[in-house]
């Protein structure tokens, strides 16, 4: 039995889908909020709990044998990037499970100050590196899957808005094969007891996703491209009222404000080890948007 954590989201929703295509068991922890229908069509079993409980933690790895967490933190990284992984490991220790993997974020280990999903990525990842299981750790870029809702904003407008500056590199990684990466993690032996970089096969510069756009849609780009300061302007408003939001934007100003890509040599061994050929943004965005 797999437990999937984050099961409704962008990765989670994918490695139980390709799970299910293989048959096998998998329990997806899920709110009941989230919109879980597809998860118990493909039958998977369907745990309701919240990632903030250790009790409803405990109960969702009861008779587990295989751990992926793949949540995220709605801007709460202390309670769900640090204690729900730290609670997921030691429940996985009492419960015997063979492998746990955990997605984290490229760049983890960069010491950024004003970033606590990199802060708080990194100290679990020494957690889980520490606890005696067996693990993989991916560290992806961005997601593919993200950026399928400003795709279909440019394929209405036209517009793609781009904070910062428009030549960072970034590796974007399709987000169908970061999810076949996390389940054949467990099997693959050149990913035991690793931390892999994941990134999509190119090095982009952020201001090619709007020209794939336009490709993809015939239609050219307008980019609207204000510099990071404005940014760093909302928030100090937004630190008048909410130094916790405040806390969260740092995260998000991390991810403007810097490079997220893999090198080539990366990726040729992440593309060794998992005996795959990563798919390119383009053709992801393609079999989505159905064009
Ligand atoms: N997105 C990226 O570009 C990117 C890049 C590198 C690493 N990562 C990492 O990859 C992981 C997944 O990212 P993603 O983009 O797939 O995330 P996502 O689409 O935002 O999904 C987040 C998932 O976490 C669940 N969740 C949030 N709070 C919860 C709680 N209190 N209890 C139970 N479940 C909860 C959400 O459930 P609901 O459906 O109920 O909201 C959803 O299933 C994250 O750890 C993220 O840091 C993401």
């Amino acid at each position: 039995m797999f437990l999937v954590t984050g099961a409704t989201g962008g990765i989670g929703r994918r490695i139980v889908r390709q799970l299910r295509e293989r048959d096998m068991l998998v329990r997806a922890f899920v709110r009941l909020t989230s919109r879980y229908s597809e998860l118990e069509h493909r039958e998977a079993e369907i745990f309701i709990g919240d990632l903030r409980r250790e009790q409803d933690i405990q109960k969702a790895c009861r008779g587990v044998k295989y751990i992926i967490s793949a949540h995220g933190s709605d801007s709460d990284a202390l309670a769900l990037d640090y204690r729900a992984n730290i609670e997921l490991i030691d429940q996985a220790k009492a419960v015997g499970v063979q492998h746990f993997v955990f997605n984290s974020v490229l760049g983890a280990d960069r010491g950024y100050e004003d970033a606590p999903v990199f802060k708080a990525k990194r100290a679990v990842e020494k957690y889980l590196q520490a606890s005696g299981l067996n693990y993989t750790i991916l560290r992806p870029s961005g997601l593919a899957s993200n950026l399928l809702p400003l795709a279909e904003r440019f394929r209405q407008t036209g517009i793609y808005l781009l904070i910062g500056d428009p030549k960072n590199r970034t590796s974007i990684v399709s987000t169908d094969d970061l999810a076949r990466i996390a389940i054949d993690s467990i099997t693959v032996s050149g990913a035991r007891n690793q931390i892999l970089p994941v990134g999509g096969p190119e090095i982009l510069l952020r201001e090619d996703i709007p020209r794939i756009f336009g490709r993809i849609f015939n239609q050219e780009p307008t980019i609207v491209n204000p510099p990071l300061f404005v940014v760093d302007g909302v928030r100090s408003a937004v630190g008048l009222l909410n130094s916790q939001a405040q806390k969260a934007l740092g995260t998000f100003r991390t991810l403007l404000g810097n490079e997220f890509f893999c090198t080539r040599a990366e990726i040729e061994q992440l593309e060794s080890i998992f005996n795959l050929k990563l798919e390119t943004l383009e053709s992801f965005l393609r079999r989505y948007l159905a064009v």
